[in-house]
């Protein structure tokens, strides 16, 4: 595949800040780790846990780490990657994920999905974890189908773990009064935040040593500019960091410096 001339000019073998990374190539900053860890806690008690940040802040990367690390013999993940799924229901969804084929009626196919989710766990010792991304987006009535779920079983186990990420509206709206019940369920909470000026210098060096150059491209300066530009969120560094290095292949420069950042923020700027 042929590259672009800036990935060229720096001697990258591969684009840099790209969306897909493989699991082996996460950086790991404390923040990313403890959502890892409060998703395991999750799905080892069956319990439902909330992830929330900001746009781009890595929940989706870190929520589809920790799930791709768990045993598939002993796990079986549904990842809903977005709930908007109009009509069709979340049971829907559950239930064509354990390989049935949905009933017709909404009570029939809630049944099926109960059925379908206690025999997962039964007979097959395996613990369905479901993940709902984006899940500021569910509705109320979706909200209320989860906590149905949820509530299936006579007995306190559920039959499932939950792990809904989403934007920081989902944390409100679930405290709202009907969905109290369901927000009593939620045993781990985490807030991903941006990342502080030493982990962005540090997530920069990361995705261009994945790139092969794992010496300093980037001037702190210029790196203390795109970090401030991107509230350190990764997905706006990585926008912030392309276009400065695009900047400076464009000067002909070896080096990001502060200059090339200033020219990148105020590109992503006037847009
Ligand atoms: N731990 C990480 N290691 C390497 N890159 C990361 C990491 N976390 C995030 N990124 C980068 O940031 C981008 C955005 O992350 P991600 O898609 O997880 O954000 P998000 O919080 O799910 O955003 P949205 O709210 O839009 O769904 C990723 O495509 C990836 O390039
Ligand atoms: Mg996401």
């Amino acid at each position: 595949m042929r590259t672009a001339p800036w990935v060229a000019h720096f001697g990258l073998t591969r684009t840099p800040f790209s969306k897909a990374i493989a699991a082996k190539d996460l950086f790991r900053r404390d923040a990313h780790d403890e959502a890892v860890a409060r998703i395991f806690h999750a799905v080892a008690e069956s319990a439902l846990g909330v992830v929330v940040g900001d746009v781009g802040s890595g929940k989706t990367v870190a929520v589809r780490g920790a799930v791709a690390a768990l045993d598939p013999a002993s796990h079986h993940v549904i990842y809903v990657a977005n709930p908007s799924f109009g009509t069709r229901g979340l049971y829907v969804t559950i239930v064509s994920a354990l390989g049935a084929t949905p009933r017709f009626h909404k009570a029939e196919v809630m049944a099926q999905a109960t059925t379908l989710l206690a025999a997962e766990e039964a007979e097959r010792h395996r613990r369905v974890v479901i993940v709902v991304d984006e899940a500021h987006l569910l509705s109320p009535a979706q909200l209320e189908e989860l906590r149905l779920l949820t509530n299936s079983e006579m007995d306190a186990a559920s039959p499932f773990a939950g792990i809904l990420v989403g934007q920081p509206t989902l944390s409100r709206s679930l405290r709202m009064g009907v969905f109290a019940a369901l927000d009593q369920r939620i045993n781990v909470r985490f807030h991903l935040k941006g990342m502080d000026l030493a982990e962005s210098i540090s997530y920069l060096r990361h995705h261009l040593a994945l790139a092969g150059r794992p010496d300093p491209l980037i001037a702190d300066d210029a790196a203390a500019r795109l970090h401030r530009f991107a509230n350190g969120l990764p997905r706006a560094l990585n926008n912030a960091a392309v276009a400065s290095l695009v900047a400076a292949a464009g000067a002909g420069k070896a080096l990001v410096d502060d200059a090339c950042a200033k020219q990148a923020v105020a590109e992503l700027t006037n847009d």
